[in-house]
Protein backbone atom coordinates (compact mmCIF):
# COMPACT_ATOMS: atom_id res chain seq x y z
CA UNK A 1 0.00 0.00 0.00
CA UNK A 2 1.34 3.72 -1.03
CA UNK A 3 -0.15 6.31 0.91
CA UNK A 4 0.40 10.20 -0.36
CA UNK A 5 0.43 12.35 3.05
CA UNK A 6 -1.21 15.48 3.63
CA UNK A 7 0.64 18.27 5.12
CA UNK A 8 -0.96 17.79 8.32
CA UNK A 9 -0.25 14.35 8.10
CA UNK A 10 3.42 14.70 7.04
CA UNK A 11 3.79 17.61 10.08
CA UNK A 12 2.82 14.18 12.71
CA UNK A 13 5.72 12.54 10.93
CA UNK A 14 8.04 15.09 11.07
CA UNK A 15 7.18 15.01 15.16
CA UNK A 16 7.92 11.22 15.00
CA UNK A 17 11.18 12.24 13.44
CA UNK A 18 12.26 14.63 15.76
CA UNK A 19 11.29 12.41 19.05
CA UNK A 20 13.41 9.55 17.17
CA UNK A 21 16.06 12.08 16.22
CA UNK A 22 15.96 13.17 20.17
CA UNK A 23 16.11 9.57 21.20
CA UNK A 24 19.21 8.94 19.21
CA UNK A 25 21.17 11.52 20.92
CA UNK A 26 20.40 10.78 24.13
CA UNK A 27 21.09 7.29 23.48
CA UNK A 28 24.14 8.40 21.63
CA UNK A 29 25.55 10.06 25.01
CA UNK A 30 25.58 6.85 26.74
CA UNK A 31 27.61 5.14 23.99
CA UNK A 32 31.11 4.63 25.85
CA UNK A 33 33.33 1.63 26.21
CA UNK A 34 31.76 -0.59 29.18
CA UNK A 35 28.18 0.37 28.70
CA UNK A 36 25.86 -2.22 27.63
CA UNK A 37 23.75 -2.12 24.50
CA UNK A 38 20.73 -3.42 26.68
CA UNK A 39 21.52 -0.24 28.46
CA UNK A 40 21.47 1.70 25.67
CA UNK A 41 17.51 -0.10 24.72
CA UNK A 42 16.60 0.66 29.00
CA UNK A 43 17.50 4.57 28.00
CA UNK A 44 15.91 4.83 25.05
CA UNK A 45 12.63 2.97 25.71
CA UNK A 46 12.07 5.33 28.95
CA UNK A 47 12.98 8.51 26.73
CA UNK A 48 10.35 7.29 24.01
CA UNK A 49 7.70 6.79 26.81
CA UNK A 50 8.81 9.93 28.97
CA UNK A 51 7.47 11.84 25.97
CA UNK A 52 4.30 10.34 25.38
CA UNK A 53 4.98 7.83 22.57
CA UNK A 54 5.43 4.46 22.27
CA UNK A 55 8.42 2.18 20.94
CA UNK A 56 7.57 1.88 17.41
CA UNK A 57 10.07 -1.63 17.28
CA UNK A 58 8.49 -3.24 19.99
CA UNK A 59 6.52 -6.13 19.63
CA UNK A 60 6.78 -5.34 15.81
CA UNK A 61 6.07 -8.41 13.68
CA UNK A 62 7.11 -9.84 17.30
CA UNK A 63 10.43 -7.83 17.29
CA UNK A 64 11.38 -8.25 21.48
CA UNK A 65 13.19 -5.06 22.22
CA UNK A 66 12.84 -0.74 21.79
CA UNK A 67 15.97 -0.73 19.56
CA UNK A 68 17.84 -2.34 17.18
CA UNK A 69 21.78 -1.93 18.41
CA UNK A 70 24.13 -3.38 15.46
CA UNK A 71 27.57 -3.66 16.66
CA UNK A 72 30.55 -3.67 14.16
CA UNK A 73 29.99 -6.84 11.46
CA UNK A 74 26.16 -6.72 12.48
CA UNK A 75 24.64 -5.00 10.06
CA UNK A 76 20.81 -4.46 11.54
CA UNK A 77 18.38 -6.18 13.54
CA UNK A 78 20.89 -6.74 16.45
CA UNK A 79 19.19 -7.70 20.13
CA UNK A 80 20.67 -5.58 22.92
CA UNK A 81 22.30 -8.05 25.21
CA UNK A 82 24.74 -8.04 28.19
CA UNK A 83 27.37 -7.08 25.47
CA UNK A 84 29.75 -4.39 26.34
CA UNK A 85 31.22 -2.37 23.57
CA UNK A 86 34.56 -1.67 23.80
CA UNK A 87 37.15 1.17 22.06
CA UNK A 88 36.80 0.69 18.42
CA UNK A 89 33.63 -0.69 18.18
CA UNK A 90 30.69 0.43 15.78
CA UNK A 91 27.26 0.43 16.71
CA UNK A 92 23.94 1.06 15.03
CA UNK A 93 21.31 2.40 16.94
CA UNK A 94 17.95 1.94 14.83
CA UNK A 95 14.89 3.38 16.60
CA UNK A 96 11.02 3.75 16.13
CA UNK A 97 7.92 5.43 17.55
CA UNK A 98 4.32 5.57 17.15
CA UNK A 99 2.81 9.07 18.47
CA UNK A 100 -0.38 10.73 16.99
CA UNK A 101 -1.24 7.38 14.99
CA UNK A 102 2.10 7.62 12.90
CA UNK A 103 5.22 5.88 13.15
CA UNK A 104 8.80 7.57 13.26
CA UNK A 105 12.16 5.34 12.14
CA UNK A 106 16.03 6.33 11.80
CA UNK A 107 18.84 5.07 12.30
CA UNK A 108 22.72 6.60 13.21
CA UNK A 109 26.34 4.63 13.41
CA UNK A 110 28.06 5.64 16.67
CA UNK A 111 32.01 5.01 16.96
CA UNK A 112 32.93 4.12 20.27
CA UNK A 113 35.89 6.31 21.54
CA UNK A 114 38.59 5.93 18.64
CA UNK A 115 38.01 3.84 15.74
CA UNK A 116 40.61 3.44 12.76
CA UNK A 117 41.00 5.83 10.20
CA UNK A 118 39.27 2.75 7.90
CA UNK A 119 36.48 2.44 10.13
CA UNK A 120 35.81 6.16 10.33
CA UNK A 121 35.89 6.53 6.40
CA UNK A 122 32.96 3.97 6.52
CA UNK A 123 31.26 5.73 8.85
CA UNK A 124 31.70 8.87 6.53
CA UNK A 125 30.96 7.53 2.99
CA UNK A 126 27.53 5.80 4.45
CA UNK A 127 26.39 9.10 5.94
CA UNK A 128 27.14 11.46 2.92
CA UNK A 129 25.34 8.52 0.76
CA UNK A 130 22.30 8.78 2.49
CA UNK A 131 22.38 12.74 2.18
CA UNK A 132 22.81 12.37 -1.54
CA UNK A 133 20.21 9.90 -1.79
CA UNK A 134 17.71 12.15 0.01
CA UNK A 135 19.10 14.44 -2.61
CA UNK A 136 17.77 12.50 -5.16
CA UNK A 137 14.25 11.81 -3.91
CA UNK A 138 12.55 14.94 -5.56
CA UNK A 139 9.36 15.24 -7.79
CA UNK A 140 9.42 13.66 -11.33
CA UNK A 141 12.99 11.92 -9.78
CA UNK A 142 12.57 7.87 -10.38
CA UNK A 143 13.13 4.92 -7.16
CA UNK A 144 15.85 4.23 -9.07
CA UNK A 145 18.12 7.51 -8.42
CA UNK A 146 17.73 6.88 -5.35
CA UNK A 147 19.57 3.89 -5.11
CA UNK A 148 21.64 4.73 -8.11
CA UNK A 149 23.21 8.12 -5.84
CA UNK A 150 23.77 5.88 -2.88
CA UNK A 151 25.35 2.96 -4.67
CA UNK A 152 27.75 4.77 -7.20
CA UNK A 153 29.08 7.47 -4.43
CA UNK A 154 29.74 3.85 -2.46
CA UNK A 155 31.06 1.61 -4.54
CA UNK A 156 33.44 4.41 -6.09
CA UNK A 157 35.28 4.66 -2.40
CA UNK A 158 35.38 0.76 -2.52
CA UNK A 159 32.74 -0.36 -0.23
CA UNK A 160 29.67 -2.59 -0.77
CA UNK A 161 25.87 -1.98 -0.80
CA UNK A 162 23.56 -4.49 0.77
CA UNK A 163 20.99 -5.87 -1.31
CA UNK A 164 19.24 -7.93 1.41
CA UNK A 165 17.46 -5.33 2.93
CA UNK A 166 15.88 -1.82 1.90
CA UNK A 167 14.37 1.50 2.55
CA UNK A 168 10.51 1.83 2.56
CA UNK A 169 7.69 3.98 2.47
CA UNK A 170 6.57 4.92 6.00
CA UNK A 171 3.28 6.31 7.45
CA UNK A 172 0.36 4.84 10.00
CA UNK A 173 2.33 2.06 9.31
CA UNK A 174 6.32 1.82 9.62
CA UNK A 175 6.72 -0.34 6.39
CA UNK A 176 4.65 1.25 3.75
CA UNK A 177 5.06 0.88 -0.33
CA UNK A 178 7.43 1.44 -1.80
CA UNK A 179 10.34 -0.91 -1.30
CA UNK A 180 13.66 2.13 -1.48
CA UNK A 181 16.50 0.07 -2.59
CA UNK A 182 20.02 1.32 -1.82
CA UNK A 183 21.09 0.26 -5.11
CA UNK A 184 19.93 0.53 -8.65
CA UNK A 185 19.85 2.39 -11.86
CA UNK A 186 19.20 6.30 -12.59
CA UNK A 187 15.94 6.66 -14.09
CA UNK A 188 14.48 3.82 -13.59
CA UNK A 189 11.61 2.76 -10.98
CA UNK A 190 9.08 4.21 -9.59
CA UNK A 191 7.81 7.71 -10.03
CA UNK A 192 8.29 9.97 -7.25
CA UNK A 193 5.32 12.16 -6.59
CA UNK A 194 4.72 14.93 -4.29
CA UNK A 195 3.39 13.70 -0.30
CA UNK A 196 4.94 10.35 -0.35
CA UNK A 197 7.41 10.03 2.78
CA UNK A 198 9.89 7.22 2.87
CA UNK A 199 12.64 6.13 4.95
CA UNK A 200 16.65 6.01 3.09
CA UNK A 201 18.39 3.53 5.00
CA UNK A 202 21.87 2.87 3.21
CA UNK A 203 23.62 -0.60 4.75
CA UNK A 204 27.15 -0.24 3.22
CA UNK A 205 29.99 -2.91 4.31
CA UNK A 206 33.89 -2.40 4.40
CA UNK A 207 34.26 -5.49 2.57
CA UNK A 208 32.09 -7.90 0.49
CA UNK A 209 27.75 -7.76 0.30
CA UNK A 210 27.19 -10.69 1.25
CA UNK A 211 25.09 -11.14 4.76
CA UNK A 212 23.97 -13.95 6.76
CA UNK A 213 20.30 -13.96 9.73
CA UNK A 214 21.93 -14.88 13.21
CA UNK A 215 20.49 -18.06 14.88
CA UNK A 216 17.95 -15.93 16.65
CA UNK A 217 15.84 -15.08 13.09
CA UNK A 218 16.99 -11.60 13.06
CA UNK A 219 20.53 -10.46 13.32
CA UNK A 220 21.91 -9.69 9.86
CA UNK A 221 25.19 -9.90 9.59
CA UNK A 222 28.15 -10.13 7.37
CA UNK A 223 29.59 -12.81 6.09
CA UNK A 224 33.09 -11.67 5.87
CA UNK A 225 33.08 -10.36 9.34
CA UNK A 226 33.66 -7.21 8.18
CA UNK A 227 32.23 -4.13 9.94
CA UNK A 228 29.15 -2.82 8.44
CA UNK A 229 27.58 0.32 8.73
CA UNK A 230 24.03 2.18 8.89
CA UNK A 231 21.88 5.57 8.69
CA UNK A 232 18.13 6.21 8.27
CA UNK A 233 16.18 9.24 7.40
CA UNK A 234 12.56 9.95 7.31
CA UNK A 235 12.34 11.36 3.85
CA UNK A 236 9.25 13.89 2.88
CA UNK A 237 8.72 14.38 -1.22
CA UNK A 238 7.49 17.89 -1.39
CA UNK A 239 7.06 20.05 -4.71
CA UNK A 240 9.40 22.05 -3.82
CA UNK A 241 11.92 19.54 -3.10
CA UNK A 242 13.06 16.73 -0.57
CA UNK A 243 12.58 17.33 3.38
CA UNK A 244 14.81 15.44 5.11
CA UNK A 245 12.33 14.92 8.81
CA UNK A 246 15.10 13.42 10.70
CA UNK A 247 17.41 15.69 11.66
CA UNK A 248 21.44 14.58 13.13
CA UNK A 249 21.80 17.80 14.94
CA UNK A 250 21.05 16.56 18.29
CA UNK A 251 23.54 14.19 18.00
CA UNK A 252 25.78 16.13 16.41
CA UNK A 253 25.89 19.18 18.96
CA UNK A 254 24.73 21.97 16.51
CA UNK A 255 20.88 21.74 18.41
CA UNK A 256 20.46 21.49 22.25
CA UNK A 257 18.43 18.52 23.47
N1 LIG B 1 14.72 0.49 10.26
C1 LIG B 1 14.42 -0.92 10.32
C2 LIG B 1 13.51 -1.28 9.16
O1 LIG B 1 13.01 -0.44 8.50
C3 LIG B 1 13.76 -1.24 11.59
C4 LIG B 1 13.52 -2.65 11.84
S1 LIG B 1 12.30 -2.69 12.97
C5 LIG B 1 12.09 -4.17 13.65
O2 LIG B 1 13.33 -2.45 8.86
F1 LIG B 1 11.18 -3.98 14.52
F2 LIG B 1 11.70 -5.00 12.71
F3 LIG B 1 13.21 -4.58 14.15
CO1 LIG C 1 13.48 1.57 8.32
Amino acid sequence: MLTIKSAEEIEILRENAILVSKTLAVVGKEVAPGVTTAHLNKVAEEYIRDNGAVPGFLNYEGYPYTLCVSVNDVVVHGFPSKYELKEGDIVSVDCGTIYKGFTGDSAYTFPVGEVSPEVAGLLRTTEESLNRGAAAARVGNRIGDIGYAVQSYCEQAGYSVVRDLVGHGIGKRMHEDPMVPNYGHAGRGKKLVSGMVICIEPMINMGKKDVYVERNGWGIRTRDGKCSAHFEYMVAILDQGPQILTTYDYIQNKKNL
